[in-house]
């Protein structure tokens, strides 16, 4: 299967582009100090899918957030990784389809979906670069 590089030098603190990877979203994210801390001052252990920002994201790169744009729920596209897009109301991604709010981990804070938005494998290529898959 193909795997996809991405391209993080354009991507600005507060950023989250939207780009595909084997046919489905994937969403690049590059979080602000601020959105760091609002992910690290949650207790993880008192989430629906319990994960802490450092486990969804490389060491030494917390500010890079690679997930899948896929909502756990039924599949739709979460909101959020768009110029004036809705992020919801924990601040990451929101889908209109049934209203599942994740938070700037991405994880699963409100609404019916099950899960954290999935982290595909990947890997830095760069300071500037991934490889997705
Ligand atoms: Fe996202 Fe239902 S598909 S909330």
């Amino acid at each position: 299967l193909a795997s996809t590089e991405v391209d993080l030098s354009a991507i600005q603190p507060g950023q989250a582009i939207k780009t595909t990877f084997r046919s489905q979203p994937l969403f690049v994210r590059h979080l602000t100090p601020k959105e760091i801390a609002e992910a690290d001052k949650v207790d993880a252990s008192t989430l629906r899918d319990p994960q802490t920002l450092e486990e969804r994201t490389v060491d030494g790169k917390k500010q890079w957030l690679v997930t899948m744009g896929v909502c756990t729920h039924l599949g739709c596209v979460p909101l959020g990784a768009g110029e004036g897009e809705n992020k919801g109301e924990y601040g990451g991604y929101f889908c209109p389809c049934h209203g599942s709010s994740y938070d700037t981990a991405a994880r699963i804070r409100k609404g019916p979906a099950p899960k954290n938005l999935e982290v595909p494998e990947f890997a830095f290529t760069s300071d500037t670069a991934i490889l997705v898959g």
